[in-house]
């Protein structure tokens, strides 16, 4: 279930290219609802989906490889305008009679460009700047019908139109930041050649979402699981706005959370929106099942296991529940199916949903990114400490124990994390770092205090930036700030005598410890 029906689309095909999310997320930065689908659609289903205009996206082939991706050429006959970016501009051109050369040479970074006057896609905007680019074929003559429309000392034909036939391609790439006037072409080619209207709105893309989860939820009755996590917290509020009362959300508290996490569910769910919460506290039964576990993977296995049996037991006991909401977003929608990335790390999405049950599933933000969810959750007021939150794995505190997890340790880590997080905040660095927080290892290291020597836990201080997880790097925190944090932490934690700070980056490391 989607909020999309009638509202005009661009559809961004991906011919492998590490931008097309980038270049769906800048067309909806413009206000138009944008999709990617793969190289592979066919025209038919083009057709279906109406949409107003088509962007090809890049790709790391090139036109002249044997089984390269490419599209029907009808793609370019429909009528629909189109914007070919990089390889998507060299396979218009290929396809519709221009020359693509394999030039051997690439052509990478920041570029000076010089447009042409009386251009759709360089209108208004300064004829000479820099642009990105990333290629190493080119352009070298656009098809009959095009004009070349900008050029770079490598490049010939850097962007070509044909404004008859709608038709328009850039050797550059306008969605990246590197790109200083990207956004202001894209908008020439959504709005001036494409005519497309700034309609998709955070307010409309409220309402329709809230229409749509009346329609299909009508008077029956839904339950949420709430992680404490910005998804499934917008996905609640947007859902307690169209359902009301027939909406029961369930928290369960497994102890392993940071401090004070708990309490602000309970806070602003249940006084501030008013909305139904089961709060289950199950913290025994978790530690119960820890107990004597030290690996990892047994750790992430017996926490997502108990999980689920909680849930269910909670979800049997509720009469006549259909509908069960889930806080998936787009990226997860796009890769499903495609990824076959070898197991790292098995991520139980904790604080998710059993494996089979009898649901029909609620997904009010599968058509989402996360920073359009956090514009989401802004904008339906939900407290900023929510909708700011860093990424926290499911499995919690007990992948940052290193060994076994005891109540004891538990609240050794949650007082050291607890500093982390108040003086990230406090020196303004929350926003700007990807995770911060506090792991406890396993081993005790001599110390001394006042004139007693101590064997006491050290505390590891892990702060990266990253900007999707897959790769991060170790934040080059102030000196000063790292000097609080193990004052703080050292002084007002008992049990530990030392703080270490990791610097290391992923890969090869990983960003938890476990
Ligand atoms: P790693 O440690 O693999 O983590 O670099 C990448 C991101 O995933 C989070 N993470 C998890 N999330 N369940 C989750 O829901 C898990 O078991 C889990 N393990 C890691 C981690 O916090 C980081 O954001």
């Amino acid at each position: 279930m989607g909020q999309k029906d009638d509202l005009q689309t661009v559809l961004v095909i991906d011919f492998g290219a590490q931008y097309a999310q980038l270049i769906a997320r800048r067309v909806r930065e413009c206000k138009v609802y944008s999709e990617i689908v793969p190289y592979d659609i066919s025209i038919e289903e083009i057709k279906r989906r109406e949409p107003v205009a088509l962007i090809l996206s890049g790709g790391p082939a090139s036109v002249y490889v044997k089984g390269a991706p490419s599209c029907d050429e009808e793609t370019f006959k429909l009528g629909i305008p189109v914007l070919g970016i990089c390889y998507g501009a060299q396979l218009m051109a290929h396809s519709m009679g221009g020359e693509v050369a394999r030039t051997g040479i690439s052509e990478y970074g920041k570029t000076k460009l010089t447009a042409g006057e009386d251009t759709i896609l360089f209108d208004g905007l300064p004829l000479k700047q820099n642009v990105w680019m990333s290629h190493r074929d080119l352009v070298k003559s656009p098809p009959p019908g095009f004009k070349a429309a900008a050029r770079t000392e490598v490049c010939p034909v850097a962007a070509m139109e044909n404004d008859d036939a709608k038709l328009y391609g850039v050797q550059f790439h306008p969605e990246v930041v590197h790109t200083p006037f990207g956004m202001d072409i894209l908008k020439n080619f959504l709005f001036k050649a494409a005519s497309c209207s700034p309609t998709w709105t955070m307010v409309s893309i409220i309402e329709k979402s809230i229409e749509d989860i009346k329609r299909v939820v009508g008077d029956g009755r839904v339950i949420c699981g709430l992680s404490g996590g910005v998804d499934s917290a917008v996905a609640a509020v947007l859902v307690h706005k169209a359902v009301g009362d027939n909406l029961t959300c369930v928290f369960v508290d497994h102890g392993l959370l940071r401090r004070g996490e708990a309490e602000q569910v309970e806070e602003t769910f249940r006084k501030h929106f008013k909305i139904n919460l089961v709060y289950i506290k199950a913290q025994d039964r978790f530690l119960k099942k820890l107990k004597g576990v030290t690996d990892p993977e047994r750790k992430r296995v017996f926490i997502g296991e108990e999980f689920i049996r909680v849930f269910e037991e909670f979800a049997r006991s509720l009469k006549g529940v259909k509908f069960l909401v889930q806080g998936t977003l787009y990226p997860d929608v796009i890769e499903s199916g495609t990824r076959d990335a070898a197991k790292i790390k098995t991520h139980h999405n904790v604080g998710g949903i059993p494996m089979k049950h009898d649901f029909e599933l609620i997904e009010p933000l599968r058509l989402l990114f996360k920073d359009e969810v956090r514009a989401m959750g802004e904008e339906l007021g939900l407290p900023e400490e929510i909708v700011w939150r860093q990424p926290f794995p499911g499995p919690g505190l007990a992948i940052r124990i290193i060994g076994e997890v005891t109540s004891e340790r538990l609240e050794i880590l949650r007082q050291a994390d607890s500093i982390v997080e108040e003086e990230i905040k406090r020196a303004g660095l929350y926003k700007k770092l990807w995770q911060s927080f506090a792991v406890l290892p396993c081993v005790r290291t001599v110390g001394v205090m006042g004139d007693e020597r101590t064997y006491f836990y050290p505390i590891v201080v892990r702060t990266v930036t990253s900007e999707d997880a897959m790769t991060a790097d170790w934040a080059r925190l102030p000196h000063e700030v790292l000097e609080t944090i193990s004052n703080r932490i050292i002084n007002e934690v008992p049990g530990v005598n030392r703080v270490v700070y990791d610097i290391s980056s992923k890969p090869p490391s990983t960003i938890e410890w476990e």
